[in-house]
Parts: C-alpha cells; structure tokens; sequence
C-alpha cells in the first residue's frame, strides 16, 4: 500500500486530469443532426455487445455536461480529456459540417474554461461514421484523408481554446480489436484488413497532426497508444519469442512508425501481408510529436499459440495475482515500466498517462454513498508508480484517471464500471465514490505541497 509521501515525486507543474470519450458518455446519438456510427451499428448486431447495450442514452452527457462540469469542479481537477465526435460533426464522414454538432463541443469547451478546466481534445475515440465504414473503412486510404479534414474542421473551431490535442486514441484497439478479434466495431477478422486498417489509422494520425497544426498553429499535439509490459509465461524458446511477437504486435508495431523506425520488419512477416505504402508516407507517419499519451491497465504475460490468429501467442492469467472486474492483472511497476521504456527508447519529451483505471461491481449502500477500496489503492498505486518514474526520469507531465464516470464500456455494456464518479443508469444520478474522493484530496495535498515549494 502507498501513502501520500509516494506522491511526493510527482513532479510540478503536474496536469490532474479526468479522461472520457463521446460515444461511451454522451447519449443522443440521434440528435441534432449526428449520424450512426460503427458502434451504432455493432450496438445493434446481435451478440456483440453484453445485455445488448447500446450508447444511446449512456451517461446522457450531451444533455447533463453542465453536471459534469460541475463534478470536475469539485474533484478539483484542472484539465479535461474527452473525444469529439466524428459523426456529429461530419456526418457523411466527409462532406457537409454540420454546424449544431461543432457548437456542442464548442459550448463546452467555454464553459470547461470558465470553470477553471483545460480542455484536452481526442478526435477519434473509434465512432468512425457508418457511411465511411459503408465505404471501405480504415482499411481504405481515402478514410485517413477524410479524417484529417474532419481534424481541420474541429481545430478551425476549438483551436483558439483547446491547447492540447490527441490524434487518435489506442489505435490498436480500432485495428486489432476492431478487425482481426472482432470484439469491436466493425467486428471484422481479417488479418489484411487489420494491417491496412493499423496503417491508414497511423497515416490518418500524420495527417491531421500536418491539418491541426496549420489551423492552430500554438496547439500541442500528440497520440494515445494502450501499451502493455509483455513476459513470457515460461523461459521456454517458443514463449520467449511468442512474447517478442506480442511486443511487436502491441508496442512496437505503434511506435516505431510514429518515431520514425518504420513498420517492425519481424512482423510485417509474422502478418504476411504487403502494406499499402505509397511514397513518403513514413514521414507523414512520423510527424514530431508535442507529447505522447500512454493509456495503461494491465502487463501481459504470454505463451506461444501457433495455431491462434497474429502473434500466435495466448495471453496467461496468473491466478495468485490480483486481478480487476475485468479480470486483468494489476501491476503498478507496468507503468513505470513503460513511461521508463518511452523515455530511454523512444526519447519522449513530454508524457502523459492519459488513461488508466480499473473496474470494480460497486455497490451502491443504504445510505446512497458509494465506497470502493479497490479502485482506491488501484489509484494510488499507479500514482506511486508515476512518481518513481518521474524520480528516475520520465518527462511526465500529468495523469488523468480513467474514467469521470460510469460509462458504456464498449462490448462490456454498463456492466463494468470505471468511474471515479458512480452513474446510476435508470436515474441518471451521478455520486463521487471514495476514489473520487481520493483523488480530489491527492490533487490538493499536490497542490499545497507545490505552492510550500514555491
Ligand atoms: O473504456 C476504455 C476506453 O474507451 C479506452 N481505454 C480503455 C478503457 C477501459 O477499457
């Protein structure tokens, strides 16, 4: 267990943030003039989402973001990541903006403002509108060069007010989940389709870096990749080097081409599939970068899989580890781990973990208070694990706990929880937990350790 005096090295200035995304809060998926998105459709497919949830109405965000506002306020937290998205503003994927979407984001980015909140913008958090998906999807080059005019439209608009923003969030899970495990939208398992989809993500990526900056030429912009520690399970050769694959297929395969390393040569063979480079994408790709964002939740230790799809590798649980609701092993020194790895590796500048979290089944008591340890010393780990890696070098710059609130987790449905900030779903009535309430007390014993210093 950690104590306050763990946190002592987080560094100052420090960014306290909260993080969420558009379809996992908002609701109102069919109003002022949004469109359907993949997850609209995957919602609806049935079998692929628990109890066959959908977003629809989730945390009824588009309508209670004032309440939300209001939260962060008493959380004391002092920046905001959320997503915008893409079918509000573009319907049609490209084409016509649709001026009532843009004012929604624009509404909120002011009032975040007054309240004292910085806003800090993921454009694609996987709503990718169904009539580009209709059109080929990610696998197809023409959906990165709609995204980043879709890009240019949102920074025309938010770039005056919106300092800090994120390209895309965990492209893995859009490539790898989306399209060879179909456990996402748009549900495919097709191993050409992955890696062309892995592809025009990172080439969308480089392209709307090149459009946000051209119309906010002050704004920092960034990626958020989900990364993972991997081990093999055993010293046997087979996991050594199934370990090696997933490490390529999760890390590397991300960040080498964003670092200008170009894509993994091991596994352009372990994929067997030709990529669909054209001339100087690779520079396009690896735009410099003002900042990288790590989302983390879980280290993976593997075995070999040969008959499994890529990496042909199985991912073990470790049953004397502790685990979350989501059955994923928690280890805190993962983390500091990987912001080490990004800084010695990768030569980051700037870090932040933009995502990370666990979900437990809260239970609301009598008195309507919502108490959960778990999260509570999940929390604190993390953040212990954030000061060491900044005691030894890291260029952290902030953290920002994952989630505000209660949300739609993908093909989870509502039954796992992640907040900082219970929803109860029939009432929409939202109450901090005992994390939440941890967390505001972090930031202001930081706060005050800070202003001592200064
Ligand atoms: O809820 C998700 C989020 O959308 C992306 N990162 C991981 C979270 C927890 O699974």
């Amino acid at each position: 267990m950690t104590d306050a005096s763990d946190l002592a090295a987080l560094p100052h200035p420090f960014t306290w943030g909260v993080a969420t995304s558009a379809y996992q809060i908002e609701g109102a998926t069919a109003e002022d003039g949004r469109s359907p998105s993949i997850w609209d459709t995957f919602s609806r497919t049935p079998g692929k989402v628990a109890g066959g949830d959908t977003g629809d109405v989730a945390c009824d965000h588009y309508h209670r973001w004032p309440e939300d506002i209001a939260l962060m306020r008493e959380l004391g937290v002092d920046s905001y990541r959320f997503s915008v998205a893409w079918p509000r503003v573009v319907p049609g994927g490209d084409g016509p903006v649709n001026a009532a979407g843009l004012a929604f984001y624009d509404r909120l980015v002011d009032a975040l403002l007054e309240a004292g909140i910085t806003p800090n913008v993921t454009l694609y958090h996987w709503d990718l509108p169904q009539s580009l998906q209709d059109r080929g999807g990610w696998p197809a080059r023409a959906t990165a060069e709609h995204f980043a005019a879709y890009a240019a439209v949102v920074a025309e608009r938010l770039g005056d007010r919106v300092p800090q923003w994120a390209t895309l969030n965990e492209p893995l899970c859009s490539a790898w989940i989306g399209h060879l495990e179909g456990l996402m939208a748009p549900g495919l398992t097709d191993i050409r389709a992955a890696v062309h989809a892995s592809y025009h993500l990172l080439l969308g990526h480089g392209l709307a870096t090149q459009a946000i900056r051209a119309a906010a030429p002050e704004a920092e912009v960034g990626i958020v990749n989900n990364l993972s520690p991997v081990e093999p399970a055993t010293s046997r050769p087979e996991d050594v080097a199934a370990a090696r694959r997933v490490d390529g297929h999760t890390n590397r395969w991300w960040l080498d081409p964003l670092h200008g390393r170009g894509f993994p040569a091991d596994m352009r063979e372990v994929y067997g599939v030709e990529l669909p480079q054209q001339q100087g994408d690779l520079d396009v790709i690896a735009q410099p970068l003002d900042w990288l964002g790590l989302n983390y939740y879980f280290p993976a230790h593997v075995t070999d899989d040969p008959a499994g799809p890529p990496p042909h590798a199985h991912q073990i649980h470790r049953p004397g580890e502790r685990h979350t609701g989501m059955d994923w092993e928690i280890d805190a020194n993962g983390l500091e781990t990987l912001l080490l790895r990004l800084t010695e590796d990768y030569g980051a500048r700037k870090l932040y973990v933009t995502e990370n979290g666990s979900s437990y089944p809260d239970v609301v008591r009598a008195d309507g208070s919502v108490d959960d340890p778990e999260r509570a010393r999940y929390l604190r780990e993390h953040l212990a694990a954030c000061a060491r890696a900044a005691h030894r070098g890291a260029p952290l710059a902030g953290y920002y706990a994952w989630s505000l609130l209660d949300n739609f987790e993908w093909a989870y449905g509502y039954d796992k929880r992640f907040g900082l900030v219970h929803v109860d779903y029939a009432t929409q009535r939202r109450t901090v937990k005992g994390s939440g309430r941890l967390y505001a007390d972090l930031i202001r014993r930081h706060r005050l350790r800070a202003r001592r210093a200064a």
